[in-house]
């Protein structure tokens, strides 16, 4: 990774699954400074990086926590200007469709109020830089394919895909997709914007679709499958995300938009049955796992299928995935059947019962 000199980063929702991934990278391979800002909500963990602070001062002297809300105008407006940043990474949301469905007020907050803030806030900051700091800074915005709606049997989402989103947490995030853009064009502020597919990997909140499916399974609970189980994603390794992120910051121009898939598209009972079959490999029960499966009524809205072309970032950027599926999951899985202790934590700390998917707070400690 090439830097010039060490920089001051702002990253928002550092404490959530990507964002603790994209620190904990930034601050193994480079020598910025990390300011992390993040309300720290349900889905929120520093666990994810007390191994690097236990073992290296530098880590802990580069890195800064301010536990603020990105609703809160005045409150932006301050710890902006406080830490003086040469770049952003804005991964701060609410992200589960699930609770959005539920609730979508947090997620107007987060989502669409809270990016308007910090653009708000970044536009008059950037507008006092010196020309040298104004042609380096860049403000990653860090959104999602849900933006684009549901793919039929073919198909790809690409940059040119139109916007058509159709849960509330989908629609939040389109919305401050367009915030975003509307910045660049109308203020010039230099901003990137990241259309990502499904992340996963270690520290992923457990109610997640892959961590929910290990410890149900492990715990003996029914596997709840919404609908015929067809519904398809394309999954891609949080690190691999991560690289894609740093790729583009690094050598993306402002106003560009980048689509960033796996190439891996799975049904969810695929996925289901995929990690069923290899938890029956590693950690044989009295049955098998794929017994606990159960089809559970779908979820409204539910989107058909999601799937990423990613020629451009590969293209243009050199980017590539890493991680085989094999590989990724199978690293995920085994991550998650050592780290119970953190994954009962993280629920018990969430007041969401999570009806819709079964998801409850039983004991996922191992005896
Ligand atoms: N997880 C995925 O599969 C995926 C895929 C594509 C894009 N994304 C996007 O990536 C970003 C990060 O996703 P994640 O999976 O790490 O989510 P996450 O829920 O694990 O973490 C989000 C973090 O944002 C913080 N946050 C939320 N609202 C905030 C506010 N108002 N002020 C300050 N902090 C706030 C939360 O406390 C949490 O720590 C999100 O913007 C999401 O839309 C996620």
């Amino acid at each position: 990774m090439t830097f010039e000199k060490p920089k001051n980063i702002l990253i928002t929702g550092g404490l959530g699954f990507i964002g603790s991934n994209l620190i904990r990278k930034l601050l193994l391979s480079t020598s910025h400074k990390i300011f992390n800002v993040d309300f720290n909500g349900y889905a929120s963990s520093n666990d994810a990086l007390l191994d690097l602070f236990s073992k290296n001062d530098d880590f802990l002297e580069r890195y800064k926590y301010f536990n603020i809300d990105l609703s809160k105008y005045s409150k932006v407006e301050k710890i902006l200007n406080d830490i003086n940043p040469d770049s952003i990474f804005h991964l701060a949301a609410e992200s589960h469709v699930d609770r959005s469905i539920d609730d979508p007020n947090p997620f107007i907050k987060s989502n669409i109020l809270g990016t308007y803030n910090l653009l708000e806030v970044s536009r008059s900051f950037f507008n006092n830089l010196s020309s040298k700091r104004k042609n380096e800074f860049r403000f990653l915005h860090i959104s999602t394919d849900e933006v684009f709606g549901s793919l039929g049997e073919v198909g790809l989402f690409n940059e040119e895909s139109n916007y058509d989103p159709r849960s509330p947490y989908s629609a939040s995030k389109a919305s401050s997709d367009h915030l975003v853009k509307a910045w660049f064009h109308t203020y010039d502020l230099p901003t990137i914007i990241c259309n990502c597919s499904n992340n996963y990997g270690p520290w992923q909140f457990p109610e997640k679709f892959i961590p929910n499916i290990v410890l149900k399974a492990l715990n003996g609970e029914f596997i709840p499958i919404y609908g015929d189980g067809k519904n398809v994603r394309d999954w891609l390794y949080v690190e691999d995300h991560v690289d894609a992120l740093i790729s583009i910051f690094l050598d993306a121009s402002p106003g560009s938009s980048f689509c960033i898939g796996g190439n891996n598209e799975r049904t969810n009972i695929e996925l289901a049955l995929y990690i069923c079959n290899y938890l029956d490999d590693i950690n044989p029960g009295k049955n098998k796992y794929s017994n606990l499966i159960k089809f559970v009524d779908d979820r409204p809205g539910h989107d058909r299928r999601y799937g990423i072309d990613s020629t451009k970032i590969k293209s243009l950027l050199d980017w590539e995935e890493k991680y085989s599926f094999e590989k990724g999951i199978k690293k995920t899985i085994n991550w998650y059947l050592k780290n119970r202790f953190w994954c009962q934590k993280m629920l018990n700390k969430s007041k969401y019962k999570g009806e819709r998917l079964g998801i409850n707070l039983k004991n996922y400690l191992e005896e």
